[in-house]
């Protein structure tokens, strides 16, 4: 049955009229509380060094992350996402650099965690940064192997929760890493830190330019396939989120995002749970692009992009727009 009245009663334009009365009715809000500003660190001399294939992020040094951190605080962001670029001569097969209890990722939580411990700190749980073949777990024969890959990022998540890290995010799609780091994380003593799993992660094109960023696209051999999701599944993303949401996830993450809003729409209604998007690399590069081209509006685009997350029923967006949007927003 349509309950509505039948032109020229119902004029649905009469809401659209003016500014004042389409805020009025907006349905949808992208708040700075909405954000996860993804950044870019390592362990190179410079302070900062651009990437690239992503206008307007840098790499950061300690010191520079540690300042962004701050800014993170004033612009009322209310946490940050780390990625590491590793310097290619510490990487080797096993990635061993991951667990090096004072490496660049320990040391810059701990450093950030100092300057501004109100600003919440996520930290990705993954091989791939250290490994000298690109793939986020232990590569034998051409082969991924799951649960040596696990013990390697169990050990991985303890050693950054005990850096200080507020949020743990796994974003490896081995299967049943979840449990085993909710398991370690109680055993020593981190029954308080967060684990925001990368749960309905896609072997996608976009993270492309991700790749330039922390220096894991000419490493990479081969794709990621056997553990990242086929991207035109859908139920099988319900299953991932239903295996972690069981093993002690306490959020969840589509990723990428926009390509992906109907995932977002299920995960959120099938587990009510927390649900973040990660808008990611690609997604960036692509409204950067076009922008410096002329081609669309850059501000608009990007609060536009946001506001769909949110649409699709997402609570925040891990993005490395957070800073240019926080100013752009309440
Ligand atoms: C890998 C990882 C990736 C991203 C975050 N963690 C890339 C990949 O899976 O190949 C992508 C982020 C982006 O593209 O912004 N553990």
């Amino acid at each position: 049955m349509n309950p509505f009245a039948p032109f020229p009663a119902l004029r649905p334009r009469r809401l659209r009229q003016a500014d004042w009365i389409r805020r009025l009715t907006a349905e949808t809000h992208v708040r700075r509380d909405d954000l996860i500003w993804a950044l870019i660190i390592h362990d190179g001399r410079q302070a900062r060094m651009p990437v690239a294939a992503m206008p307007g992020v840098e790499r950061l040094d300690i010191d520079s992350a540690v300042g962004a951190a701050i800014e993170a605080r004033e612009a009322g962001i209310p946490a940050i996402a780390l990625f590491p670029h590793i310097d290619s001569a510490k990487k080797d097969g096993a990635g061993a650099e991951a667990t090096n209890p004072d490496g660049l990722v320990a040391r810059a939580v701990k450093a950030m965690k100092a300057a501004a411990p109100e600003v919440g700190l996520m930290v990705d749980v993954a091989l791939d940064p250290y490994t000298d073949h690109g793939h986020d777990g232990v590569l034998k024969d051409g082969r991924i192997l799951n649960d040596e890959s696990v013990a390697r990022l169990v050990d991985q998540a303890v050693l950054l929760a005990e850096a200080g890290a507020d949020i743990i995010a796994p974003s490896d799609m081995m299967d049943g890493r979840i449990g085993a780091i909710r398991a370690a994380l109680e055993k020593a003593g981190k029954q308080d830190t967060l684990i925001l799993s990368y749960a309905a992660k896609y072997a996608s094109a976009f993270y492309g330019p991700y790749r330039e960023a922390i220096g894991s696209a000419k490493a990479l051999t081969g794709d990621k396939k056997t553990y990242q999701m086929d991207p035109a599944n859908s139920d099988e993303a319900l299953k991932e989120c239903a295996l972690d949401v069981a093993e002690g996830a306490d959020m969840l993450m589509v990723k990428p995002g926009l390509a992906y809003l109907d995932i977002i729409l299920r995960v959120k209604e099938a587990f009510a749970l927390p649900t973040f998007a990660f808008q990611v690399s690609g997604e960036y590069a692509m409204i950067k692009a076009a922008a410096a081209n002329g081609w669309i509006e850059e501000e608009r685009a990007i609060l536009e992009t946001l506001t769909a997350f949110k649409r699709a029923g997402a609570d925040g967006v891990v993005t490395y727009f957070a800073k240019q949007a926080a100013e752009l927003l309440i």
